[in-house]
């Protein structure tokens, strides 16, 4: 297998862009070129001010600056890169179907489908295609029938690498991984892109394996971390009826090296793209192999989850004299954890739907999530127009007028900055008797009381 002088990556969101920064900071003579079909977001890539990158990722804009310009590109010409390339990498999003078959479970590999035909139809040269994106086991076949049935002659070697960043700490996680993980067939070409890595991961942190198996690892790998969020929001729940404290349960348990502190924060539920989608997704493949029961045990992940959101916001209905209609609830924070913009299947949004259909008025205060984004994904739910998410949801970029007048505040986001909050001015210039609602177990509840604040927690 010849050297890798040339890297595409096809899709330039969470994943793309943030993996394919640090793999040309760390290859200096590797040319990197980013496309994607969306020219604003390559636009944005391209910004002379790094503020305006499109994902916020912290320690992000001093890779790109590193690197930008002299061998990592951000283009929307995306057969020329494809032409060019020794590896293509394949980042796109593949979405939970929402038609047809798999509705609402299955992954929608549309995407994936269009750039596999899209590689087959400019390739003139060999090339090796790696899987980035999240995909159902077994796709890795599908991609490969496609590219070998277009009789250019081109020989295409297909891996699989997924990602395990987590956002809000992509550029850690990107520079020291606990692992990196490579599924293939071929072996020169699995060699040719752990070379890619070795430039900066020890060569025993490369796991390399069979296809299926890297595809069904990364799945696995965080129905695991959603299972132990949802195995403490399920104690969080008996610690609130019996007098226990979940921290305190979780630090006890924790403690057990064979259980480990990691993952065990109770909170108002579990977002982001993977975990739902990643579980739907096992649950999927159980069932369509006829395992009912793995398929169900799965699947209880996701059941509790939504009980953890419709629960807090129902806690905050029965609290608030079982009514909300009219009342203002500020929300602090839209952003599925802190230290991101990102607000796919944030709890925030489930929690807010839940409150409007009980006709509140909620002012959303977000440090990086900008409104149309909040707009955007209510309307996504289709619960109601969007004349009644805008006449119902106000957003604001200044926390303490979201918190002027309101009747309670519910903290969605654990962002930091809400800790340093002047909690006594604000309970000052809110309705009385003025409730907390901590999602998050951020702030502290002896400080709040002594205050003045109704305060509720998660799991106390
Ligand atoms: C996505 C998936 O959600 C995740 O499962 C997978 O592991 C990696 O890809 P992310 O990078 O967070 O994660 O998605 P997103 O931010 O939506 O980025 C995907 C990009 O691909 C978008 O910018 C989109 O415009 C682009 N795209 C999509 C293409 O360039 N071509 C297509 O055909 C489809
Ligand atoms: C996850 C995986 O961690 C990562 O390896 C994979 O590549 C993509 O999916 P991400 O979704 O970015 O990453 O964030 P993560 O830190 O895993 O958090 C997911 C959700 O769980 C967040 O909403 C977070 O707030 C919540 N969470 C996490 C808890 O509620 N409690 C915890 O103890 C940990």
């Amino acid at each position: 297998m010849k050297e890798i002088k040339k890297i595409t990556c096809i899709g330039a969101g969470y994943v793309g862009g943030p993996t394919m920064s640090v793999i040309a900071q760390k290859n200096p003579n590797v040319i990197v070129t980013v496309v994607d079909l969306n020219q604003a977001r390559i636009d944005a890539w391209n910004d002379a001010d790094l503020e305006n990158l499109p994902v916020y990722e912290p320690g992000l804009d001093a890779v790109v600056a590193d690197a930008r310009g002299r061998n990592l590109f951000f283009s929307t010409d995306v057969e020329k890169a494809i032409d060019e390339a020794d590896m293509i990498f394949i980042s796109v999003n593949t979405p939970t179907k929402t038609y047809g078959k798999g509705k609402g479970q299955a992954a929608d590999l549309k995407y994936i489908e269009l750039c596999a035909r899209q590689i087959a139809a400019v390739a003139k040269s060999d090339k090796i295609v790696v899987e980035k994106s999240t995909l159902p086991v077994r796709t890795a076949a599908a991609l490969k029938s496609i590219l070998d049935n277009t009789g250019n002659g081109v020989n295409f070697h297909i891996l699989s690498n997924p990602e395990f960043l987590a956002e809000g700490t992509a550029i850690v996680d990107l520079h020291n991984p606990d692992r990196v993980l490579i599924g293939g067939e071929d072996s020169a070409a699995i060699e040719a892109l752990v070379q890619v890595y070795e430039a900066w991961v020890p060569r025993e942190r490369i796991l390399t394996t069979n296809l299926w198996s890297s595809e069904l690892s990364k799945l696995v790998a965080n129905a695991f971390l959603a299972q132990r969020v949802s195995s403490i929001n399920a104690i969080s729940e008996l610690c609130e009826v019996t007098g226990a404290n979940v921290d305190e349960v979780s630090r006890a348990i924790g403690y057990d090296s064979r259980i480990g502190s990691k993952f065990l924060k109770a909170s108002v539920g579990f977002g982001g793209s993977c975990f739902q989608k990643d579980i739907l997704n096992l649950v999927y493949i159980a069932r369509s192999y006829g395992l009912t029961a793995v398929a169900d045990y799965w699947e209880q992940v996701i059941i509790l989850n939504d009980h953890q959101k419709a629960r807090f916001a129902e806690n905050i209905i029965q609290t608030m004299y079982n009514t909300v209609n009219g009342k203002n609830i500020a929300f602090l924070g839209w952003a599925f954890k802190k230290d991101t913009n990102d607000t796919r299947e944030s709890a925030a949004i489930y929690v807010a739907d839940h409150l409007l259909e009980e006709e509140a008025h909620i002012v959303v205060y977000d440090p990086k999530v900008p409104a149309e984004q909040i707009y955007k994904d209510l309307d996504y739910l289709g619960t109601r127009s969007s004349e009644d998410n805008r006449r119902l949801v106000t957003v604001v970029n200044d926390p303490y007028e979201a918190l002027q007048g309101a009747h309670a505040v519910a903290i969605l986001t654990e962002w930091d900055e809400f800790r340093t909050y002047d909690w006594a001015k604000i309970r000052e210039e809110m309705k009385k008797p003025a409730f907390v609602f901590d999602g998050r177990k951020l702030l502290k509840r002896d400080q709040l009381t002594s205050i003045g604040f109704d305060y509720y927690a998660i799991g106390e």
